[in-house]
Parts: C-alpha cells; structure tokens; sequence
C-alpha cells in the first residue's frame, strides 16, 4: 500500500524550486550523516530545468553518487538518452567524480545493461532519493501498464515499451521503492487522467513505488 503525500503547485515555476530545495536538503542530511548522497534521477523532460538550475547551485558535489531510474536503449550520445539530456544540461558542469555517476549502458543492448546495472547496484543499500515523473498512461521510470514491474533482480529488461524507444531499461518497482525517500514531479494537463486515477486507487505502475516512508508527489495545478 502506498502512502501518498500530494503537494499542488500553482505553477510550474513553484514545483521545481521546492523540488530544488527538496532534492538539496536530502543530499545535505544525507551527506551529514552517512557521508554520501544516493540520487535516483527520472528521465523524460519534466526535470530538465530542474537539472539545469542545480549547476548554479552550491552543493557537496563530491559525496554525490548518481544513479537512473531507467535508460532508453539507444548510443550513449543520441539526445533521447536520459543521462545525455542529464549530462548536458547538469552533470558535465559540477564537479561529481566520472566514477560515481552511473548511467545504464544500453548502447550495449538491454541485456548487457541489466546485468552491468545490477552488478553495480550489488551491495547498494536503500537509495536517498529517487526522483520520478509519470507517464499519461502512469506509468513511472520505463515500468508500464500491462508489463512486468518486478524481477529477481533489481534491473528489468523492457521491451515492447508503448513510449519511444520499446527497448528500455529499468530498475523494478521494488529497488526503486528501497529508498528513504520518493519524490515524484507530475506537470500538465495530458496527466490529469493518470493523476486522477491514482487518486481514485486505480493500480497503476506509479501506485507500485511503496518506500516505508511514503512518496511525496510534487504536482502542478494543470496535472491535478
Ligand atoms: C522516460 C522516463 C519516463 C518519464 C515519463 C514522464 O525515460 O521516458 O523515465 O518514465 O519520466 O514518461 O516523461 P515527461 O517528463 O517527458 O512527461
């Protein structure tokens, strides 16, 4: 069952400086008390900006460790990867060690992603923060209605995926629930049915993410 804490922006502009000063007070608590910073980051556009205003940011850039929720499979530089649009607009300027960043290598093909995914992750203990959007069909990371959410593992091969491309990566509903915290960042009004579905306790991949202490869904006025 998943706690759902909701928070209504009235404008975009709102939402993603509370995500900002959300995702810094996580890494800045995480920091103080364990000595590094487990981010998860979403894919899709809605983060972007976000992404972007953090190279302005000050932060403890060296204790951060970056992980993806999910990865399309296509060349590392093709502009519809997630860790490129991250790279690009965020990552390439602050000073994170190469080292801790970790992108899904699904220029080698789902398969080979999965298993170098889950090797890295081997030994990773509950992330800090996952960072999420939703999909109008809400589906979250590149878990979608009618696929399988779960594995063994904690990396899922995906294909047949109804987004451009079908051949993704993942991480399950479970490894992305092992977390402290989940903050997921819905905008617009093409995710008012998804938004509204959840709402009403509809089972939906969004629904799946159950971390012990609940997710915090950071929605604006048009998605709600
Ligand atoms: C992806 C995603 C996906 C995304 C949602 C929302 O790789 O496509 O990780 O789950 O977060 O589809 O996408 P938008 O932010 O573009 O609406």
């Amino acid at each position: 069952m998943q706690i759902t804490r909701w928070k209504v922006f009235s404008t975009v502009a709102e939402l993603r400086d509370a995500a900002i000063n959300a995702l810094l007070d996580s890494a800045n608590v995480a920091i103080a008390v364990r000595g590094r910073f487990d981010l998860v980051l979403a894919g899709g556009t809605t983060p972007r900006e976000i992404y972007h205003a953090l190279c302005s940011k000050k932060a403890d850039w060296e204790h951060w460790h970056i992980w993806y929720g999910d990865e399309r499979c296509l060349p590392a530089d093709n502009p519809e990867r997630n860790s490129k649009m991250a790279q690009d607009v965020w990552l390439n300027h602050v000073p994170i060690p190469n080292q801790q960043t970790h992108s899904m290598l699904t220029e080698l093909g789902a398969k080979a992603a999965v298993t170098n995914y889950n090797q890295l992750l081997n030994g990773v203990g509950d992330f800090d923060l996952v960072l999420l959007g939703m999909g109008e069909d809400g589906h979250t990371a590149s878990l979608f209605p009618g696929h399988v959410w779960e594995d063994a593992a904690p990396t899922i091969a995906v294909s047949n995926a109804p987004k451009p491309p079908a051949d993704r990566v993942s991480l399950s509903a479970s490894r992305l629930s092992q977390a402290r915290q989940v903050l997921f960042i819905v905008t617009g009004n093409n995710k008012r049915d998804a938004v509204q579905q959840w709402r009403n306790g509809a089972v939906l991949p969004v629904t799946a993410i159950t971390p012990k202490a609940g997710v915090d869904v950071f929605a604006d006025e048009a998605a709600t």
